[in-house]
């Protein structure tokens, strides 16, 4: 079973749920974010009813997407949220979130961060290194609290994705090598304000096969049943997320109900809750990131469609070489031709895609990537003087701005002279 389609074609005119992208874009100019509402909640209604009655918490990863209204759609439909820094807790906690619902994930977790999470009662940190746990027992102790804890275990699977999103291998700087976890484990028993709660493990992003999933909860499984027998409580494993989506038209991703039916085969006979921190697979169908063209050239017979979004609007294209696909507005008549999408910045790597075959494009022509709202505003800079775009949701036949366009003075407001200048 696929996801509905939020983005489709009515009379050559694209549509995001019932509204003309042309419509989106007439109201909140390009280039822009936009999101559907029914698609962010078609999946996150989708991987909860995955576990069925089986006791889980399907904690969304904000850093995919953190737009304040797209994280209250996920916590209005039961969702908890995955977070890795302070920022990203005070926004889940602003957008609403139950801090019981809130696990804490990351390497480099300060003791500000950490005082935060303590003082508001996270469910859990997933704990990276013996380190950051003797610094989570001392801050507890200081605030006379107790921090319940898993361990993020690395289970040295190779997940067969792009080695830039790839986490699990053990020469990768996550997790503690899932070897070494009976000598973790019985240190945080030592430890007074530390309560072992679970175990944690995340292998990578956008994983298109189930397997490396199933190979690496294997091996959670082996070593819960050991770290039991020495007499840790284990209630809960924090499977982490990764779950692929459909790019390119090729990917062929496993569903939610295959994931979820894989993970409580392996692991359901733990009596366990089961989290997982789906970031990607909850957002990035749901989102679009629309462009304008404005320029057509050949240089030495490449042909270039030049377009107004850039690689600081969505860095995705260029930072990982993929595939996303792209739809133009209105769809013209004529012989398809490949042609490179790219953006005004001043970099070569400012790519969208190359040799794309797409119909004619004339400027003004809206441009628009498909899958775009995971990892697509997240990850926008200002690079080359560009203010953050605007972003979107739809509803329906409604539609509303969710983030208006960064003015230009708020792109320098932070920044001052120097008194030497004056
Ligand atoms: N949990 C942890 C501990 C993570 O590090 C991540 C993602 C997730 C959950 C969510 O993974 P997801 O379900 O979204 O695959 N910028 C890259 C993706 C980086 C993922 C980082 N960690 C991209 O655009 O492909």
């Amino acid at each position: 079973m696929t996801f509905r389609e939020v983005l489709t074609r009515r009379d050559g005119a694209l549509y995001l749920e019932d509204v003309p992208v042309a419509e989106l874009v007439r109201r909140f100019d390009t280039p822009l974010y936009a999101y559907s509402r029914q698609g962010l909640i078609e999946r996150a209604e989708r991987m909860r009813r995955a576990f069925g009655r089986e006791p889980h918490l399907v904690a969304y990863s904000i850093k995919a997407n953190m737009n304040l209204a797209v994280v209250r759609t996920f916590l209005d439909r039961g969702c908890g949220v995955d977070v890795t820094s302070r920022g990203e807790l005070e926004r889940a906690l602003h957008a609403g979130a139950d801090p019981e619902k809130i696990v804490f994930s990351g390497v480099g977790k300060r003791a500000d961060e950490i005082d935060l999470a303590l003082e508001v009662g996270i469910r859990m940190f997933n704990v990276e290194s013996l380190e950051e746990l003797a610094a989570l027992d001392a801050r507890a102790q200081e605030l006379r609290k107790v921090a319940p804890i898993s361990f993020r275990l690395n289970p040295d699977v190779d997940p067969k994705t792009h080695p830039g999103i790839a986490t699990g291998l053990h020469t990768a700087k996550f997790g503690i090598p899932i070897e070494e976890a009976p000598s973790a484990y019985s240190r945080a028993k030592s430890l007074p304000n530390v309560r072992v709660i679970g175990v944690d493990c995340h292998i990578g992003s956008q994983l298109t096969s189930l397997d490396p999933l199933r190979e690496a909860l294997v091996r959670i499984n082996e070593t819960v049943l050991s770290l039991r027998e020495q007499g840790h409580t284990i209630d809960v494993i924090d499977i982490g997320g990764g779950l692929g989506v459909e790019y390119s038209g090729q990917d062929d991703p496993p569903t939610p109900e295959a994931y979820a039916k894989m993970a409580l085969e392996v692991l359901g006979s733990l009596g366990v809750t089961l989290v997982c921190e789906p970031g990607r697979l909850l957002t990035a169908g749901g989102g679009i990131f629309v462009m304008r063209a404005l320029y057509r050239k050949a240089n030495a017979g490449r042909r270039f469609l030049i377009v107004d979004g850039g690689m600081n609007d969505l860095l995705r294209p260029s930072l990982y070489q993929v595939e996303m696909r792209i739809e133009t507005d209105p769809l013209r008549s004529g012989d398809p031709a490949p042609v490179d999408i790219v953006g005004p910045v001043c970099e070569s790597t400012d790519c969208f895609a190359k040799d794309r075959l797409l119909p004619p494009v004339e400027p003004g022509d809206l441009v628009v990537v498909r899958d775009a709202g995971a990892y697509g505003f997240a990850m926008a800079s200002t690079y080359n003087g560009r203010p953050l775009v605007a972003e979107a949701m739809v509803d329906g036949s409604r539609a509303e701005l969710v983030r208006r366009r960064q003015t230009l003075e708020e792109t320098w407001q932070a920044e001052r002279m120097p008194v030497w200048e004056s």
